[in-house]
């Protein structure tokens, strides 16, 4: 009786959030999760609770001990690029993916050696904007916030030329400058609905539910 109470509750919680998000859909701008001011980009928070997409690493082990890029890369999607991406199947003008660089740090562990993620040392950014980047490749623009010795993060960065940054996302990429071949919730996630969050079939199943304290 309890439990069908406390689901009850649950239920009517999950019903008025849902509206909520539809009612307030409506007038958010496509740039909901980013600011540029004079072509600056302020430096995103809160991306860490955005939709992950996946970690690539080239280890300076595998890479004859210079590696371009030896660290480990944390892959973020906006929450709202991602739902038009599993439902559409493409970034919607408005996308920003964030890379968070994070350093290999041990090499074993209790199950096995290989390479664990350590300290973070930097973070990139990547947006898809018609009205901010009318001249780049595929309207995307690159940035980096880590400083050269990647122990700090710079609170708006520039955008680079797009020759600096997007000849190998343009010749190399999967999809639309992406490298969605190395993040397998986008790859896999591609227009297959509410399969692509892990294969429930219900939006209010899917929303982020605060647990209940169970006294
Ligand atoms: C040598 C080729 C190369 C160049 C040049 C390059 N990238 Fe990338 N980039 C990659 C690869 C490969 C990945 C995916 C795998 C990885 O992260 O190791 C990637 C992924 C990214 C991502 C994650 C989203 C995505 O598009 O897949 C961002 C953000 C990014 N790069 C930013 C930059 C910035 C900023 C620059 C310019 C300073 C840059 N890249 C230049 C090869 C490149």
């Amino acid at each position: 009786m309890k439990l069908n109470l406390t689901n009850s509750v649950l239920s009517s919680a999950m019903i008025a959030g849902a509206f909520a998000a539809v009612t307030f859909a409506g007038p958010l701008l496509a740039d909901d999760y980013f600011t540029i001011k004079d072509k600056e980009l302020e430096r995103p928070t809160g991306y860490r609770e955005w939709v992950y997409v996946g970690t690539p690493v080239t280890p300076n082990d595998l890479n004859n001990g210079k590696a371009a890029f030896p660290e480990h890369h944390n892959v973020y999607i906006d929450p709202k690029s991602w739902a038009h991406w599993k439902k559409n199947g493409e970034f919607r003008d408005g996308t920003i993916l964030m890379k968070e660089l994070v350093s290999v740090g041990s090499k074993s562990g209790v199950s096995g050696k290989g390479y664990f993620q350590g300290e973070f040392l930097g973070l990139e950014a990547t947006i898809k904007s018609k009205k901010h980047f009318p001249d780049d490749p595929g309207n995307w623009a690159y940035y980096s916030f880590s400083s050269k010795d990647h122990k700090t993060l710079s609170a708006t960065a520039k955008p680079f030329a797009a020759a600096s940054c997007n000849s190998c996302h343009a010749t190399a990429a999967a999809d639309d400058f992406v490298f969605t071949q190395y993040y397998p919730v986008l790859s896999a996630g591609k227009g297959a609905g509410m399969k692509a969050s892990g294969g429930h079939d219900s939006d209010l199943r899917n929303s982020y539910v605060e647990p209940q304290k169970s006294n």
